[in-house]
């Protein structure tokens, strides 16, 4: 089944761009998803926890299980430029019941010739107002390199604060680096 979509104007290199943004459909998305994960890998290791060897070897049904709702509400978004996939978002929902208020985001990826163009923003905006029409979510978290400041600055851009740091939270070909632990809360709370 085909999901709604949102289309809108966006100024890219060569001018203004139509772009989509939708969840993607595991039946007709799967080949499109699995080529621009890949890509993702290994475009930013860092930002990305599986190898670029896990990602090459996955089985279609890994692949599935990504675009699978799982019952919990779990949905990865695309944007799309005339209809081909051009950057994600993830997101996923703890199942076990004292945790089912907790929703987390992975996968973010823009391709690199579409970047500074807000599609990333568009993509967490589509993703977060999407999660509070989820029954119980309270909040949204996420992990990102400390030194990736185009992230980081995407994340607070978007409400997510920093809460703690991760030190030698992942490594990449003997590098480590630190994550920084980022949650935005979907109601307001007075600290
Ligand atoms: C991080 C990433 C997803 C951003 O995608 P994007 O579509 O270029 O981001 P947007 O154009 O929507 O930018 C939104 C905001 O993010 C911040 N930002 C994005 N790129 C930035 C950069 N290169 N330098 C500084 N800030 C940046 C800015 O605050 C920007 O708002 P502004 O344009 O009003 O200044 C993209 O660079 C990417 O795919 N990187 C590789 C993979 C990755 O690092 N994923 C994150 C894993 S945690």
């Amino acid at each position: 089944m085909r999901r709604h979509s949102r289309r809108q104007r966006y100024k890219g290199y060569g001018g203004y761009m139509d772009i989509d943004i939708r969840i993607l459909d595991v039946n007709h998305d799967l080949e499109a998803f699995k080529q621009i994960r890949i890509e993702a890998v290994q475009d930013t290791p860092s930002a990305f926890a599986e190898s670029i060897a896990q990602v090459n070897s996955k089985s279609d049904g890994e692949f599935r299980h990504h675009l699978s709702d799982h019952g919990a509400g779990d949905f990865v978004l695309g944007a799309f430029h005339e209809s081909v996939l051009i950057g994600v978002a993830g997101f996923y929902r703890d199942v076990p019941g004292k945790l089912r208020h907790k929703g987390h985001i992975w996968g973010v990826y823009v391709q690199p010739q579409y970047r500074r163009s807000g599609i990333a923003r568009k993509l967490l905006q589509t993703l977060i107002d999407k999660t509070k029409a989820l029954s119980g979510i309270k909040q949204i978290t996420l992990t990102v390199v400390t030194t990736n400041g185009p992230a980081v600055a995407l994340y607070e851009s978007l409400a997510f604060r920093i809460y703690g740091t991760e030190t030698d939270a992942i490594e990449v070909d003997g590098v480590f680096y630190n994550e920084y632990l980022m949650q935005r809360l979907l109601e307001y709370r007075n600290y």
